[in-house]
């Protein structure tokens, strides 16, 4: 008999697309990425040097970096001007463990948490893998695809937790500060724990995002290397914790997955100082997403909001097609332009919407613009 959490977990639609979308690259066809939301740029220069001196001296074990946890503490005063200590920061195998490992410290099987629906698929999948029941607030384009206060403070009964994504995936939009500080307002008056998953920040468009921590002390948050530092494949992140749960997230941490690869640590601190290097990434994104949000009106596609942040643009395609996946098949079959599909991010109104993500170079998303226009075009004649 197989177990309710195994059966409850979706997978990834976009790895399917993947899939084919590598099948087809191997049978000749020219594709182009746009389905995953990862740098394609690789790690600082800088980091895969320092990785090689590593190599070349250190035996490597189990290991937590005390220069990589005071460098991730100072990171806060700097960006955000609070004060965290290195023994509130847990390092680990990226942001994905980083969740489960916060969500074991403050929850019991049974709780529920809530969360924005569009939202990125892991949350509702790893709520479920505890057996906590995720409670999602349908966000639509007149929130921006975001939480509010105001929808946090509609639920009832209070849930015990709530996720919060700023900017988000799949949508890019940010909170806005004196939002975030309702949101705030809201959990500590309800009781409600916050997890806030804070990888994409460094990539923002307009103003920097905002920490929770700036808002709650209390609350913990998720980051990571593989966004920002452009480091996926290396598998190290981090959660902030709060005094009180420092030893409940080392017993996990130890339990669960002892420590992040030492060789990923030596890496990540030497890429804290790489700035120049991580912000050409961002001039990139920047770039790729003004091109993006200038030509999807010639494809038909104007209802979106405009990211913040992040690398991806989310599309209502509600207008071509109740079945994004097939448009995504048809879309990948057709130009080789792969992306992902809204079912990923929302089972509820994601059989019409599409993620663009837009982490490649420019000349792709340029030649990605070339394929979709006239493709699009054609699917928008034969819709009407
Ligand atoms: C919003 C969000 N959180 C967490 C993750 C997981 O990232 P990591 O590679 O650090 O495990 C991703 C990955 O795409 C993401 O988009």
């Amino acid at each position: 008999m197989r177990s309710r959490s195994i059966a409850e977990v979706e997978p990834f639609h976009a790895i399917a697309l993947s899939r084919l979308a590598w099948e087809l690259a191997g049978a000749g066809q020219d594709i182009i990425h746009m389905e995953f939301g990862q740098p394609s740029t690789g790690a600082p220069k800088a980091a895969i040097a320092a990785a090689q001196r590593v190599l070349a001296t250190e035996a490597m074990g189990y290991w937590e970096s005390a220069p990589l946890k005071s460098r991730i503490a100072r990171s806060y005063a700097d960006n955000y001007s609070v004060e965290v200590a290195p023994e509130q920061i847990m390092l680990t195998c990226g942001a994905s463990p980083a969740f489960v490992l916060a969500l074991s410290c403050l929850f019991a099987p049974g709780d529920r948490v809530a969360l924005a629906r569009p939202g990125y698929v892991a949350y509702r999948n790893s709520l479920k893998t505890l057996y906590i029941e995720p409670v999602e607030i349908d966000c639509g384009a007149a929130e921006r695809f975001q939480l509010t206060a105001d929808a946090l403070a509609a639920l009832d009964p209070a849930p015990q937790g709530v996720i919060v994504a700023s900017p988000a995936n799949p949508t890019g939009t940010i909170i806005a500060p004196d939002e975030l500080a309702r949101v705030a307002a809201v959990c500590r008056a309800r009781g409600i724990a916050i997890v806030s998953d804070e990888i994409y920040h460094g990539l923002a468009f307009g103003d920097p995002a905002r920490s929770m921590l700036e808002v709650d002390p209390h609350a913990l948050i998720v980051n990571s290397f593989s966004k920002y530092f452009s480091m996926a494949g290396w598998r190290l992140g981090w959660l902030v914790v709060p005094p009180h749960l420092v030893e409940a997230a080392r017993a996990r941490m130890g339990n669960l997955y002892l420590t992040p690869p030492e060789l990923a640590q030596h890496a990540g601190l030497v890429a804290f100082e790489c700035v120049d290097e991580l912000e050409g990434h961002r001039a990139t994104y920047a770039r790729n997403r003004d091109l993006l949000l200038d030509a999807l009106p010639a494809m038909g596609l104007s209802r979106i909001a405009p990211p913040d942040g992040a690398f991806y643009i989310y599309a209502d395609v509600g207008h071509l097609t109740q079945d994004s996946y097939a448009l995504c098949e048809a879309l990948l079959r057709d130009t080789g332009v792969a992306t992902a599909p809204g079912i990923d991010f929302d089972p509820v109104e994601g059989h019409r919407f599409v993620r663009f993500s837009f982490a490649v170079s420019t000349p792709l998303v340029e030649e990605a613009i070339r394929r979709m226009v006239p493709w699009f075009s054609a699917l928008s004649v034969r819709a009407a």
